[in-house]
Protein backbone atom coordinates (compact mmCIF):
# COMPACT_ATOMS: atom_id res chain seq x y z
CA UNK A 1 0.00 0.00 0.00
CA UNK A 2 1.29 3.73 -0.59
CA UNK A 3 2.53 4.52 2.70
CA UNK A 4 3.21 8.41 1.60
CA UNK A 5 -0.57 9.52 1.33
CA UNK A 6 -0.45 12.92 3.06
CA UNK A 7 0.49 14.97 -0.69
CA UNK A 8 -2.97 14.31 -1.44
CA UNK A 9 -4.07 17.03 1.94
CA UNK A 10 -3.90 20.26 1.97
CA UNK A 11 -1.80 21.38 5.41
CA UNK A 12 -5.00 22.83 7.27
CA UNK A 13 -6.43 18.92 6.24
CA UNK A 14 -3.55 17.73 7.63
CA UNK A 15 -3.69 19.23 11.02
CA UNK A 16 -7.25 18.50 10.68
CA UNK A 17 -6.67 14.68 10.48
CA UNK A 18 -4.25 14.53 13.32
CA UNK A 19 -5.97 16.80 15.92
CA UNK A 20 -8.63 14.10 15.30
CA UNK A 21 -6.46 10.84 16.10
CA UNK A 22 -4.74 12.86 19.24
CA UNK A 23 -8.24 13.65 20.18
CA UNK A 24 -10.26 10.54 20.02
CA UNK A 25 -7.02 8.72 21.81
CA UNK A 26 -6.23 11.24 24.19
CA UNK A 27 -2.57 11.74 22.93
CA UNK A 28 -3.58 15.01 23.33
CA UNK A 29 -3.72 15.38 26.82
CA UNK A 30 -0.40 15.99 28.48
CA UNK A 31 -1.57 13.05 31.32
CA UNK A 32 -3.98 10.47 30.17
CA UNK A 33 -5.89 7.91 33.15
CA UNK A 34 -5.89 4.11 32.06
CA UNK A 35 -8.95 1.68 33.63
CA UNK A 36 -7.55 -0.80 36.07
CA UNK A 37 -8.21 -4.59 35.24
CA UNK A 38 -6.86 -6.42 37.97
CA UNK A 39 -7.77 -10.88 37.63
CA UNK A 40 -11.09 -10.57 40.18
CA UNK A 41 -9.81 -13.54 41.89
CA UNK A 42 -6.33 -11.89 43.20
CA UNK A 43 -6.31 -10.03 46.32
CA UNK A 44 -5.36 -7.32 44.05
CA UNK A 45 -8.77 -7.45 42.35
CA UNK A 46 -10.56 -7.77 45.57
CA UNK A 47 -8.94 -4.60 47.07
CA UNK A 48 -9.60 -3.00 44.23
CA UNK A 49 -13.20 -3.53 43.88
CA UNK A 50 -13.73 -2.93 47.67
CA UNK A 51 -12.24 0.05 47.35
CA UNK A 52 -13.83 1.50 44.30
CA UNK A 53 -16.92 0.64 45.81
CA UNK A 54 -16.07 2.65 48.22
CA UNK A 55 -14.54 5.58 46.13
CA UNK A 56 -17.46 5.43 43.43
CA UNK A 57 -20.28 6.25 46.17
CA UNK A 58 -18.62 9.84 46.52
CA UNK A 59 -18.15 10.13 43.07
CA UNK A 60 -14.69 9.28 42.54
CA UNK A 61 -12.86 6.26 40.83
CA UNK A 62 -9.78 4.40 40.95
CA UNK A 63 -7.65 4.54 38.27
CA UNK A 64 -3.99 4.45 37.04
CA UNK A 65 -1.90 7.18 35.30
CA UNK A 66 -1.70 6.22 31.50
CA UNK A 67 1.34 6.91 29.66
CA UNK A 68 2.12 8.38 26.20
CA UNK A 69 3.40 5.12 24.88
CA UNK A 70 -0.09 3.84 26.16
CA UNK A 71 -2.01 5.73 24.08
CA UNK A 72 0.31 5.79 20.77
CA UNK A 73 0.38 1.72 20.86
CA UNK A 74 -3.37 1.21 22.23
CA UNK A 75 -2.19 -1.23 24.92
CA UNK A 76 -4.77 0.28 27.47
CA UNK A 77 -8.46 1.06 28.21
CA UNK A 78 -8.27 4.58 28.76
CA UNK A 79 -10.64 6.34 30.89
CA UNK A 80 -12.21 8.76 28.63
CA UNK A 81 -10.78 8.75 25.20
CA UNK A 82 -13.33 7.68 22.78
CA UNK A 83 -11.27 4.88 21.21
CA UNK A 84 -8.92 2.21 22.97
CA UNK A 85 -7.31 1.76 19.54
CA UNK A 86 -4.15 3.79 19.95
CA UNK A 87 -2.53 6.16 17.60
CA UNK A 88 -0.78 3.78 15.16
CA UNK A 89 -3.94 1.78 14.29
CA UNK A 90 -5.52 4.94 13.34
CA UNK A 91 -2.78 5.74 11.23
CA UNK A 92 -3.25 2.75 9.51
CA UNK A 93 -7.43 3.37 9.30
CA UNK A 94 -6.35 6.70 7.46
CA UNK A 95 -4.06 5.18 5.06
CA UNK A 96 -6.95 2.53 4.21
CA UNK A 97 -9.78 4.74 3.45
CA UNK A 98 -8.04 7.61 1.65
CA UNK A 99 -6.30 4.44 -0.34
CA UNK A 100 -10.25 2.82 -0.91
CA UNK A 101 -11.14 6.63 -1.70
CA UNK A 102 -8.37 7.19 -4.29
CA UNK A 103 -8.54 4.11 -5.78
CA UNK A 104 -12.25 4.08 -6.03
CA UNK A 105 -13.23 1.29 -4.76
CA UNK A 106 -16.17 0.40 -3.96
CA UNK A 107 -18.20 -0.07 -0.59
CA UNK A 108 -19.02 1.29 2.51
CA UNK A 109 -16.74 0.78 5.62
CA UNK A 110 -17.69 -0.96 8.88
CA UNK A 111 -16.62 -1.31 12.06
CA UNK A 112 -17.21 -4.81 13.91
CA UNK A 113 -17.05 -3.76 17.68
CA UNK A 114 -17.08 0.06 18.08
CA UNK A 115 -17.20 -0.05 22.18
CA UNK A 116 -17.50 4.19 22.64
CA UNK A 117 -17.19 4.83 18.78
CA UNK A 118 -13.92 6.66 18.36
CA UNK A 119 -12.56 4.29 15.15
CA UNK A 120 -15.92 4.43 13.59
CA UNK A 121 -16.24 8.15 14.17
CA UNK A 122 -12.54 8.76 12.30
CA UNK A 123 -13.55 6.57 9.06
CA UNK A 124 -16.38 9.05 8.96
CA UNK A 125 -14.46 12.14 9.59
CA UNK A 126 -12.09 10.72 6.51
CA UNK A 127 -14.92 10.28 4.35
CA UNK A 128 -15.43 13.86 4.80
CA UNK A 129 -12.03 15.05 4.68
CA UNK A 130 -11.42 12.77 1.22
CA UNK A 131 -14.61 15.04 -0.12
CA UNK A 132 -16.80 11.09 -0.16
CA UNK A 133 -20.52 12.15 -0.50
CA UNK A 134 -21.61 8.54 -0.81
CA UNK A 135 -20.13 5.57 1.34
CA UNK A 136 -21.61 4.95 4.45
CA UNK A 137 -20.30 4.12 7.91
CA UNK A 138 -21.72 1.20 9.53
CA UNK A 139 -21.69 1.16 13.64
CA UNK A 140 -21.96 -2.97 14.38
CA UNK A 141 -21.95 -3.62 18.21
CA UNK A 142 -24.18 -4.99 21.18
CA UNK A 143 -23.70 -1.83 22.85
CA UNK A 144 -23.98 -4.30 25.94
CA UNK A 145 -20.38 -5.68 25.78
CA UNK A 146 -19.42 -9.55 24.95
CA UNK A 147 -21.24 -12.13 24.35
CA UNK A 148 -20.53 -15.20 27.22
CA UNK A 149 -18.75 -18.00 25.37
CA UNK A 150 -20.61 -20.67 22.74
CA UNK A 151 -18.57 -23.90 24.13
CA UNK A 152 -20.15 -26.31 21.89
CA UNK A 153 -19.37 -23.99 18.24
CA UNK A 154 -16.70 -22.23 19.36
CA UNK A 155 -14.48 -23.89 22.28
CA UNK A 156 -11.13 -21.95 21.67
CA UNK A 157 -13.57 -18.95 24.00
CA UNK A 158 -13.90 -21.59 26.83
CA UNK A 159 -12.48 -19.44 29.86
CA UNK A 160 -12.56 -16.03 28.02
CA UNK A 161 -14.22 -13.91 30.85
CA UNK A 162 -14.24 -10.14 28.70
CA UNK A 163 -18.13 -10.65 29.07
CA UNK A 164 -17.94 -9.84 32.68
CA UNK A 165 -16.25 -6.44 31.88
CA UNK A 166 -19.11 -3.60 32.35
CA UNK A 167 -15.77 -1.15 31.44
CA UNK A 168 -16.85 -3.23 27.67
CA UNK A 169 -20.50 -2.31 27.80
CA UNK A 170 -21.37 1.31 25.47
CA UNK A 171 -24.65 2.07 25.43
CA UNK A 172 -25.96 2.89 21.85
CA UNK A 173 -26.77 6.71 22.97
CA UNK A 174 -23.34 6.84 24.66
CA UNK A 175 -21.80 6.17 20.99
CA UNK A 176 -23.96 8.39 18.98
CA UNK A 177 -23.98 11.08 21.84
CA UNK A 178 -19.96 10.70 21.03
CA UNK A 179 -20.89 11.20 16.78
CA UNK A 180 -22.91 14.59 17.90
CA UNK A 181 -20.00 15.68 19.54
CA UNK A 182 -17.37 15.54 16.91
CA UNK A 183 -20.40 16.79 14.82
CA UNK A 184 -20.65 13.51 12.81
CA UNK A 185 -24.15 11.93 13.90
CA UNK A 186 -25.66 12.38 10.52
CA UNK A 187 -27.40 9.68 7.67
CA UNK A 188 -24.07 8.53 6.60
CA UNK A 189 -23.88 6.70 9.63
CA UNK A 190 -26.09 3.45 10.45
CA UNK A 191 -26.04 1.52 13.96
CA UNK A 192 -26.53 -2.38 13.43
CA UNK A 193 -27.63 -3.01 17.39
CA UNK A 194 -27.15 -6.73 18.35
CA UNK A 195 -25.49 -9.72 18.68
CA UNK A 196 -22.68 -9.87 15.12
CA UNK A 197 -24.88 -13.54 14.68
CA UNK A 198 -28.14 -12.04 14.73
CA UNK A 199 -27.40 -8.67 12.77
CA UNK A 200 -24.67 -9.02 10.26
CA UNK A 201 -25.82 -12.14 8.38
CA UNK A 202 -29.19 -10.18 7.44
CA UNK A 203 -27.69 -6.29 7.44
CA UNK A 204 -28.71 -4.05 4.37
CA UNK A 205 -24.96 -3.75 3.13
CA UNK A 206 -24.29 -4.11 -0.61
CA UNK A 207 -20.37 -3.71 -0.79
CA UNK A 208 -17.69 -2.94 1.61
CA UNK A 209 -14.27 -1.69 0.60
CA UNK A 210 -13.03 -1.43 4.68
CA UNK A 211 -14.05 -3.94 6.81
CA UNK A 212 -12.41 -3.28 10.34
CA UNK A 213 -13.01 -6.32 13.20
CA UNK A 214 -12.36 -5.97 17.10
CA UNK A 215 -14.63 -8.03 18.58
CA UNK A 216 -11.78 -10.02 20.58
CA UNK A 217 -13.19 -13.21 20.84
CA UNK A 218 -13.20 -16.39 18.77
CA UNK A 219 -16.70 -16.37 18.02
CA UNK A 220 -16.95 -12.39 17.18
CA UNK A 221 -14.34 -12.51 14.82
CA UNK A 222 -15.05 -15.66 13.06
CA UNK A 223 -18.99 -14.24 12.94
CA UNK A 224 -18.24 -10.72 11.71
CA UNK A 225 -15.72 -12.66 8.76
CA UNK A 226 -18.41 -15.44 7.55
CA UNK A 227 -21.07 -12.72 7.34
CA UNK A 228 -18.92 -9.70 5.77
CA UNK A 229 -15.81 -10.72 4.20
CA UNK A 230 -17.95 -12.15 0.80
CA UNK A 231 -19.11 -8.17 0.78
CA UNK A 232 -15.67 -6.79 0.74
CA UNK A 233 -14.23 -5.25 -2.83
CA UNK A 234 -11.54 -6.47 -4.43
CA UNK A 235 -8.82 -3.32 -3.52
CA UNK A 236 -10.55 -3.31 -0.23
CA UNK A 237 -9.50 -3.94 3.33
CA UNK A 238 -9.75 -6.52 5.82
CA UNK A 239 -8.40 -4.90 9.16
CA UNK A 240 -7.96 -7.14 12.67
CA UNK A 241 -7.16 -5.25 15.95
CA UNK A 242 -6.87 -8.03 17.73
CA UNK A 243 -4.73 -10.64 16.03
CA UNK A 244 -1.45 -10.20 18.26
CA UNK A 245 -3.16 -9.78 21.62
CA UNK A 246 -5.79 -12.34 21.25
CA UNK A 247 -4.64 -16.03 20.44
CA UNK A 248 -8.91 -16.72 20.11
CA UNK A 249 -9.06 -14.03 17.31
CA UNK A 250 -5.81 -14.29 15.48
CA UNK A 251 -7.20 -18.57 15.28
CA UNK A 252 -10.69 -17.12 14.30
CA UNK A 253 -8.68 -15.26 11.31
CA UNK A 254 -5.82 -18.23 10.43
CA UNK A 255 -8.71 -20.26 10.45
CA UNK A 256 -11.07 -18.17 8.54
CA UNK A 257 -8.56 -17.57 5.74
CA UNK A 258 -7.48 -21.19 5.75
CA UNK A 259 -10.93 -22.41 4.80
CA UNK A 260 -12.10 -19.67 2.29
CA UNK A 261 -8.70 -19.93 0.51
CA UNK A 262 -7.85 -16.38 1.67
CA UNK A 263 -4.16 -16.03 0.41
CA UNK A 264 -3.33 -12.38 0.54
CA UNK A 265 -0.60 -11.37 3.31
CA UNK A 266 -0.80 -10.50 6.80
CA UNK A 267 0.55 -7.13 6.96
CA UNK A 268 1.27 -6.40 10.93
CA UNK A 269 0.53 -2.68 11.58
CA UNK A 270 1.80 -2.58 15.21
CA UNK A 271 2.32 -5.10 18.72
CA UNK A 272 -1.50 -6.39 17.89
CA UNK A 273 -3.38 -5.38 14.54
CA UNK A 274 -2.99 -6.59 10.83
CA UNK A 275 -4.52 -5.88 7.94
CA UNK A 276 -4.41 -7.33 4.45
CA UNK A 277 -5.94 -6.16 0.85
CA UNK A 278 -7.89 -8.18 -1.10
CA UNK A 279 -7.26 -8.89 -4.41
CA UNK A 280 -8.88 -11.96 -4.89
C1 LIG B 1 -12.33 -3.97 22.28
S1 LIG B 1 -13.88 -3.25 22.10
C2 LIG B 1 -13.73 -2.35 20.57
C3 LIG B 1 -12.82 -1.15 20.62
C4 LIG B 1 -13.12 -0.11 19.56
N1 LIG B 1 -12.95 -0.61 18.21
C5 LIG B 1 -12.36 1.17 19.73
O1 LIG B 1 -12.15 1.88 18.73
O2 LIG B 1 -11.99 1.52 20.85
C6 LIG B 1 -14.87 -4.63 21.64
C7 LIG B 1 -16.32 -4.30 21.30
O3 LIG B 1 -16.86 -5.38 20.59
C8 LIG B 1 -18.21 -5.60 20.97
N2 LIG B 1 -18.49 -7.02 20.67
C9 LIG B 1 -17.63 -8.06 20.81
N3 LIG B 1 -18.19 -9.20 20.38
C10 LIG B 1 -19.43 -8.87 19.93
C11 LIG B 1 -20.48 -9.64 19.34
N4 LIG B 1 -20.37 -10.97 19.13
N5 LIG B 1 -21.60 -9.00 18.98
C12 LIG B 1 -21.74 -7.67 19.18
N6 LIG B 1 -20.77 -6.89 19.74
C13 LIG B 1 -19.62 -7.49 20.11
C14 LIG B 1 -18.25 -5.20 22.43
O4 LIG B 1 -19.54 -4.80 22.81
C15 LIG B 1 -17.23 -4.04 22.48
O5 LIG B 1 -17.89 -2.81 22.30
Amino acid sequence: MDQALSPGLSDLDRRYVDLLKKSLTRQLSSTTYSILLPRRRTIAGIAYQVLNALVRAHGYEVVRRGSARDRREGRDWPLDAETMVGGLRLDNLEECVRCVVRDDVPGDLIECGVWRGGSAIFMRALLAVCGDRERTVWVADSFRGLPKPDPARYPVDVGDLLHQRDQLAVSLEEVKDNFARYGYLDERVRFLEGWFEDVLPAAPIEKLSVLRVDGDMYKSTMEALESLYPKLSRGGFAIIDDYGAMPSCKLAVDDFRLRRGVSEPIEPIDWTGVFWRRTA
